[in-house]
């Protein structure tokens, strides 16, 4: 009996997921992570593999001194916080982290969540109501898309990027806004409320938000700007500062980002001025009801991030394999362009085509793993190359030839 039930709720997604090539299983990595790794095959041998689906992409998880840093922490703070932020969790090493962040990103104030799924999830809902209007990119990351479900908020969608498809959906909010008011019982007008959200580096494609445009149509619409620069620390700008550092503009209102990528820890975090902090301290469910990070991990995000504050180089040199890879995709003919970002986008189309091209590299020694619906839209499939600091032009000219082979020979 207990089995039926289960199957009500779980048998059907699982069926359709095998059918449609999109059923999700884990590759188990016998090796830290770094630009080679060891992998365990389904057969049970283990595997070196070039990696370049990486999220570390300045490779510091394996700086020797920012590990010895990491475990230093753990002999001076223990293993883990002991509570919320606004109870016991929060300890001094969380305060630098934040100080330093702020510092980092050229604002007045910070808080940091437990991932930047959380930052994402909690600065939205905490913000919007059901009253408020949301404009979101139509590539933005699910964190987001969960926190405007959450709000409750009224959701434009606008089309990836374009910035004419924004200002249509500000201004049919607005003429909805007003139409609101004219019914609206109490006679108590009440002021318009949007918030425009996006990526700023879009995680499946590696191309960015358009910074200045949207600064310039949040002010003329007055609305509030959020940018999620989960891919874009320690990786835009000259120094890894971020999108407005690689345009040269201003700040958006409120940015988000995330430890877990570059910085190599864990852990989201909110800059922007200290009211939007002080606000969210207070606001944010994600935040306020739930266990601080450990204060091990607060401590590595904040060395990490201070070595790439120290290393401007690594920013560099990841900024340079990412030319030499796109280049070296081009001349062996694979339909790829010089991406802005650390992530270069292979589009293959078919969802089984994607995963047959991408067991057979993994069989070459490559790891890119293909994304499938519903990450992406359907028929859009891809291998999404990231790249590392720490990549040689080595194992990226390999790369380029294994992956023009094998995509010429996978019908
Ligand atoms: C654009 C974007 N935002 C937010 C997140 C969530 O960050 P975290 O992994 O720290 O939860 C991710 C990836 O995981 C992402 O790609």
């Amino acid at each position: 009996m207990k089995e039926k039930i289960l199957d009500l709720f779980t048998r059907d997604a699982l069926e359709t997921a095998r059918a449609n090539n999109t059923y999700r299983t884990m590759r188990l990595m016998e090796s830290p992570e770094s630009s080679r790794v060891k992998i365990r095959m389904p057969n049970g041998a283990s595997q070196e593999q070039i990696l370049l689906a990486s999220n570390s992409y300045l490779d510091l998880a394996n700086v020797g001194e920012l590990k010895q840093a990491m475990a230093q922490a753990v002999l001076e703070w223990g293993t883990g916080s002991g509570g919320a932020r606004l109870t016991t969790g929060n300890k001094t090493i969380h305060q630098e982290l934040e100080e330093f962040i702020a510092k980092f990103k050229g604002e007045e104030s910070a808080i940091t969540f437990n991932t930047g799924y959380m930052a994402n999830v909690g600065t939205i809902s905490a913000l919007c109501g059901k009253n408020d209007f949301i404009f979101s990119d139509e590539l933005n990351h699910a964190s987001i898309i969960d926190g405007i479900r959450l709000s409750r908020a009224k959701c434009f969608v606008y089309k990836h990027n374009d910035m004419a498809d924004l200002k249509r959906v500000i201004l049919a909010a607005k003429a909805e806004f007003s139409t609101r008011e004219m019914h609206a019982e109490n006679g108590t007008a009440t002021a318009f409320r949007g918030l425009i959200v996006t990526d700023a580096v879009f995680s499946m494609d590696g191309d960015l938000a358009n910074l200045p445009e949207l600064l310039r149509l949040a002010k003329e619409s007055e609305c509030l700007l959020m940018i999620d620069e989960a891919h874009a620390t320690g990786v835009l700008g000259k120094t890894g500062r971020g999108l407005a550092e690689h345009y040269g503009c201003a700040h958006a209102d409120v940015t988000v980002g995330t430890l877990s990528k570059a910085v190599a820890a864990e852990g989201g975090f909110v800059a922007g001025k200290q009211q939007l902090i002080d606000f969210l301290r207070n606001r944010s469910r994600s935040f306020i009801f739930t266990t601080a990070m450990a204060p091990a991990v607060a401590a590595a995000a904040s060395n990490n991030l201070r070595y790439i504050d120290t290393h401007p180089e690594r920013v560099q040199s990841l900024r340079e394999n990412v030319k030499f890879f796109c280049e070296a995709l081009q001349h062996e003919s694979v339909n790829v362009v010089q991406s802005p970002s650390a992530i270069v986008p292979i589009v293959i189309g078919d969802e089984a085509r994607a995963l047959k091209i991408s067991a057979a590299l993994q069989d070459a020694g490559i790891l890119i793993p293909a994304i499938r619906y519903p990450t992406v839209a359907k028929g859009q499939a891809r291998l999404r190359a990231s790249l590392m600091a720490t990549h040689t032009h080595e194992q990226l000219q390999t790369a380029a030839s294994v992956i023009s082979q094998t995509i010429k020979s996978t019908n």
